[in-house]
């Protein structure tokens, strides 16, 4: 049964800040249950998606980000942060994305 899990504290994401530059550094990775999930804050709202490229296991988390896009840093795929759609080669399929809560300064994500 899904339940919401505290990975982060939102005060201690780095921020996007609304630019559409590309931006290093901006994802942190985390792992709830087994499962690596790279979070990412656009313009002040939090995002999950899942933190493995589905084309050759890229950590996301570690990417560069642009708008509301991640590109992998293994083979620069790209992927939307909010929905994890796949949308450049070489990924074929997406990424999950998860829902996310921030209580207080607590981040909290659907698993
Ligand atoms: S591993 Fe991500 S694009 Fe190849």
């Amino acid at each position: 049964m899904a339940q919401f899990v505290k990975v982060a504290k939102e005060s201690e994401l780095p921020d996007t800040e609304g630019t559409f530059e590309v931006v290093e550094g901006k994802g942190t990775l985390v792992e709830v249950e087994g499962n690596k999930i790279a979070l990412f804050k656009l313009d002040g709202e939090v995002f999950a998606i899942d933190g493995t490229c589905t084309h050759d296991g890229g950590p996301l988390s570690e990417g560069s980000v642009q708008g509301d896009e991640v590109v992998c840093p293994q083979c620069r795929a790209r992927f939307s942060i909010v929905s994890g759609q796949a949308r450049g080669l070489p990924a074929m399929e997406d990424v999950a994305s998860y829902e996310v809560r921030v209580t207080d300064d607590n981040v909290e994500v659907e698993v």
